[in-house]
């Protein structure tokens, strides 16, 4: 059956090496399964009152709305000083609030963490996992997705060279689509 998956990528940075691996494996998907890009560089940071006053800025409600279609989550992280970048954290917020309507509730997601680093982004991946298992999602557990040393498993184009991580990235796709299989409506 068709499904709509979200792709939230914590990087804003043209040339993105978490966008190139997050778009490639994205790609592994099967082919009724539509992905869609979510923006969430736009948003406004966090403030209740804007929810409290009923003065949500449209970036919010855009996001918040387009949220509600999708029925699965991709989360691609760099890591930023052993944690979550602050935009990807701010769209966590942004789409867990009002309270008791937060978007996030029971859909599945995997989180994919990038790095040029060796340790393959673990601080993010698991502060990531934190966040979302407070917001009830159910979470890939295994395999986890950490890609360390990423500039050498890219071209000059950003293409995955690398058919050991492009095996790995389709297993990790796989395990994705069960779990939404098993918690479809
Ligand atoms: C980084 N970088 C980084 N890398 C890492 O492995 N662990 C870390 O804690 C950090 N901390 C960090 C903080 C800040 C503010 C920046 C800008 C960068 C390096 C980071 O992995 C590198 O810039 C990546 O290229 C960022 O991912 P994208 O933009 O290529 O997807």
């Amino acid at each position: 059956m068709t499904k709509t998956i979200g792709l939230l990528i914590g990087s804003l940075r043209k040339g993105s090496f978490t966008r190139a691996v997050a778009e490639q494996t994205a790609a592994l998907l099967p082919s009724d399964y539509i992905v869609k890009d979510i923006e969430i560089g736009d948003l406004p940071l966090y403030n209740q009152d804007f929810d409290d006053e009923n003065q949500v800025p449209t970036e919010w409600q855009r996001f918040r709305d387009e949220m509600k279609d999708v029925d699965a989550v991709i989360f691609a992280t760099p890591e930023y000083n052993r944690s979550v970048p602050a935009v990807l954290k701010n769209a966590l917020d942004v789409g867990s609030r009002p309270y008791g309507q937060s978007i996030w509730d029971k859909k599945p997601a995997i989180i994919l963490s990038v790095s040029p680093g060796a340790i393959g982004g673990f601080g993010a991946n698991h502060h990531l996992r934190q966040s979302l298992t407070f917001l009830n999602m159910p979470i890939v557990q295994q395999p986890e997705v950490y890609i360390s040393n990423v500039t050498n498993l890219l071209d000059d184009q950003l293409k995955i060279t690398n058919e050991g991580t492009l095996k790995f990235l389709k297993s990790s796709m796989d395990t994705f689509v069960d779990l939404i299989q098993r918690f479809e409506k």
